[in-house]
């Protein structure tokens, strides 16, 4: 029998855009980062994490760009190359602006040069709405390879319909490891968030020359007052460049004042999320 492992980096070397699948907990992002390991030698290597809640590449609310030239260590610590923020920890109430963005980022990091892509997904992969944002993604982004990783037949049904296509799709065993509960997952977002916001001070913002306006393409906006809420913070370009958490909104003096990492003369438009996010004191 050959090694998995080994079939997946053979695929995977001779694939320019790579999507990997599976449930949660199945190994992806280990895969992944292990590939990217492997791959960098023969050229650039990209990995773009679509995974808006359990993220490695950027923080919880957004799909990360990482852009690898040499093996790292640790993906989460390789320097962020792009940020599409989503304003949410789950992609069910936006599918479709996380598959376009995923595609955006995707799209960046092959202009930038980079001679492999690697997309790493969310685990929601169960039941119609599972089923709709895979398609939608692997729709979006156009791999030439489709790694799915098994627990049981989660993901037979994906994997099927584009074998079925033409797609080159390999199958291969979630790792056996121990399966994290909601609770973990919740406060693995929590500290990503809370270490992607640990240099944040805050920044007071003229909205009359930085607009702020909700994120497009997600159902249901916040409600009540912005406190806490988390934003995504443009420069002129509108490019995603941080994340920011809102400190007030004077409705009266027309600023808003957000807590972040980013200089504030780099900001010229806000993305206002959908959730809240408060650092444990
Ligand atoms: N091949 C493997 N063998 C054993 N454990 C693994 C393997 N791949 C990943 N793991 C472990 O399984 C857990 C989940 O892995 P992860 O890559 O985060 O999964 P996913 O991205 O699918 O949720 C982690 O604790 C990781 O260390
Ligand atoms: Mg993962």
């Amino acid at each position: 029998m050959t090694d998995p492992w080994a079939a997946a980096l053979e695929v995977a070397a001779a694939a320019a855009v790579t999507v990997v699948i599976g449930p949660s907990d199945a190994g992806k992002t280990s895969l992944v980062a292990r590939l990217a390991g492997a791959l960098v030698g023969a050229g650039e290597v990209a990995v773009v994490d679509a995974d808006l809640g359990q993220s490695v590449v950027g923080p919880p609310t957004t799909i990360g760009l990482a852009r690898l030239r040499a093996p790292a260590a640790d993906l989460a610590r390789a320097p962020l190359a792009g940020l599409e923020f989503l304003g949410v920890t789950s992609p069910v109430p936006c599918l479709r602006a996380t598959a376009a963005a995923t595609r955006r980022l995707v799209e960046r990091a092959r202009a930038a040069g980079a001679v492999r892509v690697l997309v790493d997904t969310s685990g929601l992969v169960h039941g119609e709405v599972g089923r709709a944002l895979k398609r939608l993604k692997i729709d979006a982004v156009a791999p030439d390879l489709l790694l799915v990783l098994q627990r049981a037949n989660e993901c037979e049904a994906v994997a099927l319909h584009y074998e079925a296509a033409g797609l080159r799709v390999l199958r291969l065993p979630a790792a056996r490891a121990r399966r994290r509960s909601a609770e973990a997952r919740r406060r693995y977002r929590e500290q990503a968030l809370a270490a992607y916001l640990a240099a944040a001070v805050p920044v007071t913002l003229e909205l009359a020359r930085v607009p702020a306006r909700p994120v497009a393409g997600a159902r249901g906006l916040v409600v009540g007052a912005l406190d806490d809420v988390l934003v995504g913070l443009e420069d002129e370009r509108g490019d995603t460049v941080g994340l920011g958490r809102v400190c007030a909104l004077d409705v009266k003096a027309a600023t808003l004042t957000v807590e972040t990492a980013v200089g504030a003369g780099r900001i010229a438009a806000v993305t206002i999320g959908r959730e809240r996010f408060r650092p444990a004191a």
